[in-house]
């Protein structure tokens, strides 16, 4: 068994770029052979942005599978699911919206910044204030008690830890609660403690209710118990006492330091992007028309590595050598950009020729895909279900 349940989601924004790969995936590809991991597309979340175009989304998922896979993300070793498959989500995110203050999902900081960076759309909407209470139910409904997460995206696990804290005040019960009540069997007497640990086992081993019955008339002889003991007493004969929800942590990933062909932020809205699976040739003509240090005019000019975007790309491509032939060669104009650039090319191709060659398995046949999906569902659904059998009874919703 795991000690740690790791969970993550991705919104489904169609075929993956190099920036995801070295920013996301490389880091779930090595969390997935150490720890319990959940990873799903998150769909409703696209939906939260996206609703005015439902016909992108199913080709975005499917696209989005397959360069997981492709990436080395591994279904024996992870679970892969999407979230509108376990509508459990959607109950737990109803169920905590009523005991979310407006005011905390108002300041989460994404909610004022993506309604003015995507100010073409309508974002004065119930279901995109409600983004991060989402996010929320789709971590807590797992237990999952790590998220790695980009740096934007800390402050919604903030408010995940914040709300399954104000849930286990509400519904759950204190901290150390076990032994606590243990302590007050003790004070029962040895005698009647006896009597109360037989009733519970019976209760709780065979669902014996007559047990039950007689475990509760004993506590309520007791005229020596704190009201706080006898609470913890009955609390204790019916469950185990831990929390219901439990407080995740965010896993910082470490900001990638693939930038886009033109040096910024590689993003689909910037036009930089290189794709996962893109042809070779493509790439090729891609880094091949990369703009370089602007100082090196003509071919005689010397360069300077710093000054240039390829410079980022042999940072994570090249070995020291390389670098080093780059660092003298550009500053003394020894090599062209096009040379500078050869070296980058054989081994963005290089990284990807195992991409191509695991996605071609899952292109030939969808259904293979289709299968990962399924299981992965199932078995999220399982967990899901436990989660919410608990909830609903915290929240007297369960009508035994
Ligand atoms: N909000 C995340 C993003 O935009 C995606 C996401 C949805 C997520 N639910 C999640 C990430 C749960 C981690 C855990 O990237
Ligand atoms: Fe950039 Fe390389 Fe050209 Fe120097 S030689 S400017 S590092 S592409």
């Amino acid at each position: 068994m795991y000690a740690d349940r790791i969970l993550s989601g991705m919104r489904p924004t169609g075929s993956l770029h190099l920036g995801h790969y070295h920013g996301v995936l490389k880091n779930w590809i090595n969390l997935q052979h150490e720890y319990e991991c959940l990873f799903f597309v998150a769909d409703w979340h696209a939906l939260t942005t996206h609703y005015d175009t439902p016909g992108i989304i199913q080709e975005h998922v499917w696209e989005m599978v397959i360069d997981w896979l492709a990436a080395g993300v591994d279904p024996a070793h992870g679970t892969l699911f999407i979230q509108s498959r376990v509508p459990e989500h959607a109950e737990l995110h109803l169920l905590l919206s009523m005991i979310t203050p407006l005011g905390w999902l108002e300041r989460v900081p994404t909610y004022k910044d993506q309604q003015e960076k995507l100010s073409e759309k309508d974002l004065s909407t119930y279901g995109f204030l409600g983004y991060p209470l989402l996010q929320s139910a789709d971590i807590l409904i797992y237990r999952a008690n790590r998220v790695p997460v980009g740096e934007d995206q800390v402050p919604h696990i903030e408010f995940t830890r914040e709300l399954a804290r104000r849930f286990n005040h509400l519904y759950g019960r204190e901290p150390g609660f076990e032994a606590k009540a243990e302590a007050a069997v003790k004070k029962l007497g040895s005698k009647k403690a006896r009597l109360y640990e037989e009733l519970r086992t019976r209760y709780q081993e065979q669902g014996d209710e007559a047990a039950l019955e007689a475990a509760r008339a004993l506590l309520n002889e007791q005229q020596n118990l704190t009201v706080a003991d006898r609470e913890r007493l009955f609390g204790y004969l019916e469950g185990s006492g831990k929390m219901i929800l439990v407080e995740p942590l965010a896993m910082l990933t470490p900001a990638a330091r693939m930038p886009g062909l033109d040096g910024q932020k590689m993003s689909k809205s910037y036009h930089n992007t290189i794709g996962l699976r893109e042809t070779p040739e493509s790439i090729g003509k891609k880094i091949r028309t990369m703009p370089t240090d602007p100082a090196r005019v003509r071919r005689t000019d010397p360069g300077e590595p710093a000054k240039c975007p390829v410079w980022q790309f042999h940072l994570v491509y090249s070995d020291d050598a390389i670098r080093d032939w780059v660092q003298s060669g550009c500053r003394s104009a020894a090599i062209g950009c096009l040379d500078c650039k050869q070296p980058v090319i054989e081994a963005v191709l290089e990284d990807q020729k195992p991409m191509l060659e695991r996605a071609q398995r899952y292109i030939e046949d969808p259904t293979l895909v289709r299968n990962i999906i399924a299981d992965g569902c199932e078995k999220a659904h399982k967990l899901a279900v436990e989660t919410m059998r608990d909830v609903r009874e915290a929240m007297g919703l369960s009508y035994s």
